[in-house]
Order: C-alpha cells, then sequence, then structure tokens
C-alpha cells in the first residue's frame, strides 16, 4: 500500500475527491491521515466520516512554527506517509517538512501560477479581469504557492461569470486534476506501477 497525508485546512473537497477516485479506481494507495491546522474544520468531520484517523492543533499550542511541524513530522514518519498531499493547507510549510519529504509534498492552488498565488486565487484573477485562469498541482518549496509545476489546466472566464460560478468550474478541474497529478506523480516516484491502473 502507498501511504499518503493530506494536509487541509477547510471544506475539504479535495479531499473528498481524492479519496472517492482513490476507492473507485481501487488503486493501492491509503490516506493515512488528514493533517489539519484548524480543529473545527470541516474536513475533519469528512474524514471522520470516512474512518481517515486525524491529527489537528492549532499552531498557537506549540512553541512555534517549527515546533509545530516537528509534532506533525513525528505523525507522519509514524504513519509511514510517503507523499505529502496538501488540499487547501493555508500555511507556509517549513523546512522541518520541507527536508524530511524533499521532493515528496505536493500542492495545488485554484488559479494558473505563477499568477495570483495566495488564499484568493479565484477572487483575484475574477477581480483582474482575466479572460483564462485555471488549476495548478505543484511540487512545493518553501515560498507561497511556489515549486516546480507538475500539472495545469486553464478555465476560461466568460462575460456571464461571477466569482461564484468561476469557483465551481474551478472546483470541478481540480477534483479531477488532482487525482490524475497524484497518480502521475506516484508513477513518476516507482511507487505506483502501470499494472496498478493508476
Ligand atoms: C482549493 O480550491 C485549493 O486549490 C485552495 O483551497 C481550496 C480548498 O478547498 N488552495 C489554495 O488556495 C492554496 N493557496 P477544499 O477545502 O474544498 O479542498
Amino acid at each position: 500500500m502507498i501511504k499518503i497525508a493530506v494536509f487541509a485546512s477547510g471544506t475539504g473537497t479535495n479531499f473528498v475527491a481524492l479519496y472517492d477516485h482513490i476507492k473507485q479506481a481501487q488503486l493501492p494507495i491509503e490516506i493515512t491521515r488528514v493533517i489539519c491546522d484548524q480543529p473545527k474544520a470541516a474536513v475533519l468531520d469528512r474524514a471522520r466520516e470516512r474512518q481517515i484517523p486525524i491529527w489537528t492543533h492549532r499552531l498557537k499550542e506549540f512553541e512555534g512554527k517549527e515546533a509545530y511541524e516537528q509534532a506533525i513530522l513525528t505523525q507522519v514518519q509514524a504513519d509511514n506517509a510517503q507523499l505529502l498531499v496538501l488540499a487547501g493547507y493555508m500555511r507556509i510549510v517549513t523546512q522541518v517538512l520541507l527536508n524530511a519529504y524533499a521532493g515528496k509534498i505536493i500542492n495545488i492552488h485554484p488559479a494558473l501560477l505563477p499568477s495570483f498565488p495566495g488564499r484568493h486565487g479565484i477572487e483575484d484573477a475574477f477581480d483582474y479581469g482575466v479572460k483564462v485562469t485555471g488549476v495548478t498541482v505543484h511540487y512545493v518549496d518553501s515560498g507561497v504557492d511556489s515549486g516546480p509545476v507538475i500539472a495545469q489546466q486553464p478555465v476560461a472566464i466568460l462575460p456571464e461569470d461571477s466569482v461564484e460560478s468561476l469557483a465551481m468550474k474551478i472546483h470541478d478541474v481540480e477534483h479531477e486534476l488532482y487525482f490524475e497529478s497524484l497518480c502521475q506523480v506516484l508513477r513518476d516516484q516507482g511507487l505506483l506501477t502501470v499494472q496498478d491502473n493508476g
């Protein structure tokens, strides 16, 4: 079994999409745990409903960001997680995780990076007035939504679009692209084979 940890801070629709795809495709991938920095986030209920273990603590419970990430690292290593999958995790990852999981942390962002990084990628693209935005999956480095791109998919912004309709289109793309990209990364890393059908 390939073991991955999903990091999230909010609603968790990307976590659910990954979970459903993995189950439907019957792939040998186990989401060992959801790591969450917001103990009241909806993603935690979604994890509990699916019997996925959780780790949730606020940063302020720890002496600092490094201590916080060290606690996360201890947990994901105890779970033998091989890849860290950020799905709406609204924190900048520090060297603690970056060093331990070099080249093994991926993120999804709701814009075509390097345009519109940060917490409001959808709204920022809409407000700017670009005609095309999209979704990016990338390896994580120490920046905000930066690091080598794995996959991108454009989404047109039509004259009749609102932020809400655009967000729906973006999320629909995310829910497919993240799973495809995850399989691609696992194949590239030799963890998933063609026989697994991933
Ligand atoms: C997703 O749209 C994801 O791309 C975004 O947070 C949302 C989480 O939704 N991430 C970022 O903006 C990273 N900068 P979800 O909790 O429903 O999966």
